[in-house]
Order: structure tokens, then sequence, then C-alpha cells
């Protein structure tokens, strides 16, 4: 496991990644009824940008950082989820951010892998009963930790990709869930390098036969340098009720706020299966 993703907190994948996430845990809330979050490759939690990693490579300063420069309203339950996490001195990741979106009743579980993380990650959420933090493998995890007995909730699969056959595993991980857990919204992040491999995920996904299946891609240039992250997406399988509208708002917002004005640079929202 060499990924960390201390070096990479508030890139413009996190920023896709993060802005998405809070509508999704809005839908949830609008029921009163208690949810519960698999969040499987969780990370630390919270990222000290002022840290060697973060400073090393100046992913944030390209990311995160950039949006607070011209803050767009589509953008606002976003960069104020920032601010109450911290930013810009932290960055909050993935478990943070849906900690601090639970209501009394809901509850998140957080699975990472990788152990100076992980301690991180369970230092961050000491005691904390709404939050249970496990070491596992998240693809182990997300067998055994599913369906919740709450009914619904919401799924999160954030692999590194430093391995081949993340794709293929993303694609096993959703059929099953939309098997044994019907109600489950699911979201998956994966990198846009080229567009060859993505094509074929999402023909994957649409010969498995899931339904409803949403995609929503950012790119900051023309996708053709596979050793590149030029852009990434989140594939959300039963998607809430206007959820395609508000990525329709935000991808676009965040491509102008990320000062990405390269040619071949976009947005797209598509429905892969109705
Ligand atoms: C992209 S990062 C997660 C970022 C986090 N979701 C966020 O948005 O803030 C991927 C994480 O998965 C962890 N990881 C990699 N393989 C894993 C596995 N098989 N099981 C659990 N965690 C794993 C890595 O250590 C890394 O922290």
């Amino acid at each position: 496991m060499n990924y960390r993703h201390a070096f990479h907190a508030g890139n413009h994948a996190d920023c896709l990644k993060h802005a998405l996430l809070l509508p999704l845990l809005e839908a949830l809330k609008r029921k009163p009824t208690p949810f519960a979050v698999l969040d499987t490759h969780a990370g630390c939690g919270v990222y000290d940008l002022g840290a060697s990693e973060a400073q090393r490579t100046g992913e944030a300063e390209r990311g995160a950082l950039r949006l607070m420069e011209s803050p767009s309203p589509a953008l606002a339950p976003y960069l104020a989820a920032l601010t109450q996490a911290g930013f810009p001195a932290f960055y909050p990741g993935s478990p943070a951010l849906i900690r601090a979106a639970l209501r009394p009743q809901d509850r998140l579980m957080a699975v990472e892998l990788h152990p100076e993380d992980n301690a991180r990650l369970k230092a961050h959420f000491k005691r904390d009963a709404q939050v249970a933090v496990h070491k596992r493998d998240a693809w182990e995890a997300l067998r055994a930790l599913t369906p919740f007995p709450e009914k619904r909730g919401l799924v999160l699969i954030d692999p590194p990709f430093e391995q081949e056959g993340d794709y293929a595993r993303i694609t096993e991980a959703i059929t099953l869930l939309r098997h044994r857990f019907r109600a489950a919204i699911i979201a998956a992040w994966y990198p846009v390098k080229h567009r060859a491999p993505v094509r074929g995920f999402h023909h994957a996904l649409m010969a498995a036969g899931i339904t409803p299946l949403l995609a929503a891609e950012l790119w900051l240039r023309e996708p053709t340098d596979p050793q590149k992250l030029n852009g990434s997406g989140l594939i959300v399988a039963n998607p809430p009720q206007g959820f395609a509208e508000d990525a329709a708002a935000i991808l676009p917002a965040l491509l102008e706020g990320l000062g990405a004005h390269e040619a071949g640079a976009g947005t797209e929202v598509k429905w892969l299966t109705p």
C-alpha cells in the first residue's frame, strides 16, 4: 500500500468527490428515520495542509484553495462544510465531511487498511459513539457490513487505483450491493486519465444490468495522457431525486472555480442506465 492521501488532500478529485457527496447526504436527511454510511476507503479523516506532504505536491493550492478565490453559489454548501472543518488550515476528508452531516440518530462506519492512516483516523474519532473505525480490507468489509440494520444509507467507495482491477472491483461491489441492499445509494470515485478505461468501466456497469446509474465527470484537459490525473468522476447507483440536477450545477462551477481553461476541459452528467 503505497498510496497516501495526505499528498493529494484537497486536489481537484477531492473537490469533485466531496462537493457531490454533500447533496447525497442531504437527500438522506429528508426522512427522519436513521441512516448509516459506509466509507470503504476512508483515509485519515482530516489533513493538515501545512504539513510537508501537502506542501510538497501543492495539489490543494490548485484545488480547494483555488475555489475560495471566487466562490460560486453552487459550491456554497461544500465551501461552508470545509470552513466548518478548519479549512484552509485543514482539509476534511470524506469521513470528516460525512460525520459533520450526521444527525444524532445516524452513524458512520469508516474502513481504512493502512496502519498509519487507520491510527490517525481512530484518533480523530476517539470517543465518538456515532463513528466506528475499522482496520480491514474494504472489499471484505463491504460484504460484511451490508445491508445496514437501518435499511437505508450510503456506501462510498473510493479506492486509490494503485493496483490493476479497481474498476472491476467497483463493478462487482455495486452489482452485489444492488442485489442485497436495494435501498442504498452507492457512490464510487474513479480517475479519468484516458477515455478508453472509463468507457470500458461504464460498459461493464451497464452490462451488469445495474439501474439506475448516473456518471458525473470533470476533466481539466482532454484526457489523452494516461500518466496524468486529467480529471475524475463519480458513479452513483440509485441516486436520490434531484441529484442529477445538483451535479449539473456543481460541476461547471467547480471547473470555473478551479480555473480550468485548458483546451478540452469539460464536465458531463449522464445517465448510463435509466
Ligand atoms: C483515495 S484515498 C481515500 C480518501 C478518502 N475517501 C477521502 O475522500 O477523504 C484511498 C484510501 O484507501 C486506503 N486503502 C487502499 N486499499 C485499501 C483496502 N483494500 N481496504 C481499505 N482501505 C484501503 C488507502 O490507504 C487510502 O487511505
